[in-house]
């Protein structure tokens, strides 16, 4: 059994929680959160509200930071000085410096370290650089991906509404798509961006070129009620892969389309693909979770990969 804290009660526990809790494998031994009422929701493991008191009392195999941003470094930092393995909601940090801090405690432990980059665990996400990747449907011209929605409300403190504390739009929602695009076609050769940045309103727009193609993105925390909406377009030379609000969807060049993850067809499906349409947090922790039983190292996720996207980001600030 592998045997798992999670420090951070808030939003996100709730899409790890019952996915550690999911697998045969772990156990869920405590978790720790300086507001107690957050507790109610995990009746099963043992409840801490002060992190070191929570390693000292227990043995762990590996800790799941789902903490506010400004917290994760150091967090991880401290369970990994103790030998424990560690796994943590994005972003890794806000600052560089960090990263390294990061990776070098790790090495030095001899622990593994994976911070949760969701896209790259999600089964529509991961169509697209498989098409890309097999050529399937000829070259990438261009794409299209946006993260869009309202500012953040509630958080714990306003945490989420600080600079400092969350580093705002490109470290809280644009991290996502630039993630993926670092992981799916790597650094891209130059880019430009506008955001407009105003109390309760945060916009940014990025064009990434990488040569053969160029990619716009868009994220928003409007301050108007805007429901979430994520999504992409990929035009290739001979098909758009599309994820909309009715799912994800191939239309090719002969106005045939398909739904490559239902298996639902429209006119014709000539697409070979066939991945399964799991639950990214699921499939990340999983990921996680091998790579830990099977001594695997984790290469999903490389410190390098990491670096270049905190380094746009940071020019973006
Ligand atoms: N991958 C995704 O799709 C995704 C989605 C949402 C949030 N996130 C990330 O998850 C992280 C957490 O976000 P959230 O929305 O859950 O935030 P939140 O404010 O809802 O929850 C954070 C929790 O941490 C607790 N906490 C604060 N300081 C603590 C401490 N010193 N010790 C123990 N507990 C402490 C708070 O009481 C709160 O319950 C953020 O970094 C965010 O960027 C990722």
């Amino acid at each position: 059994m592998l045997k798992v804290g999670v420090v951070g009660c808030g939003g996100i526990s709730g899409s790890h929680v019952p996915n550690w809790q999911r697998m045969d494998d772990v156990e869920v031994v405590a978790v720790c959160d300086i507001r107690p009422e957050m507790f109610q929701k995990y009746p099963g493991p043992a409840h801490y509200e002060d992190f070191d008191k929570m390693l000292d009392e227990n043995e762990f195999d590996i800790i799941d930071i789902c903490l506010p941003t400004y917290l994760h470094a150091q967090f991880a930092i401290k369970a990994m000085k103790k030998g424990i393995n560690v796994v943590s909601e994005k972003p890794i940090a806000l600052e560089e410096e960090d990263v390294i801090a990061i990776y070098e405690t790790a090495e030095k432990m001899n622990v593994k370290y994976m911070v949760a980059q969701c896209l790259r665990f999600w089964a529509e996400y991961e169509f697209v650089k498989s098409c890309y990747e097999s050529g399937v449907y000829g070259k990438l011209l261009t794409a299209n991906l946006w993260r869009l929605g309202g500012y953040p409300k509630r958080s714990f403190f306003d945490w989420y509404t600080k600079k400092e504390l969350s580093g705002l739009i490109p470290f809280d929602l644009h991290i996502h798509d630039l993630d993926f695009l670092v992981y799916a076609f790597g650094a891209p050769k130059s880019y430009v961006f506008n955001r407009k940045e105003l109390p309760g309103n945060d916009y940014l727009s990025a064009t990434y070129d990488y040569g053969d193609f160029f990619v716009n993105t868009e994220a928003s925390w409007y301050k108007a009620g805007y429901p979430f909406y994520m999504g992409f377009r990929f035009q290739f030379e001979q098909a758009v892969v599309a994820l909309e609000k009715d799912g994800l969807t191939v239309y090719d060049a002969n106005g045939n389309r398909s739904k490559p993850l239902s298996g639902e067809v429209g006119i014709a499906n000539e697409s070979d693909f066939d991945l399964p349409s799991g639950d990214a947090y699921f499939n990340e922790l999983r990921y996680f979770a091998n790579c830990v039983k099977e001594n695997r190292p984790v290469e999903k996720v490389t410190k390098e990969s990491l670096l270049t996207v905190l380094h746009i980001l940071n020019e973006m600030k």
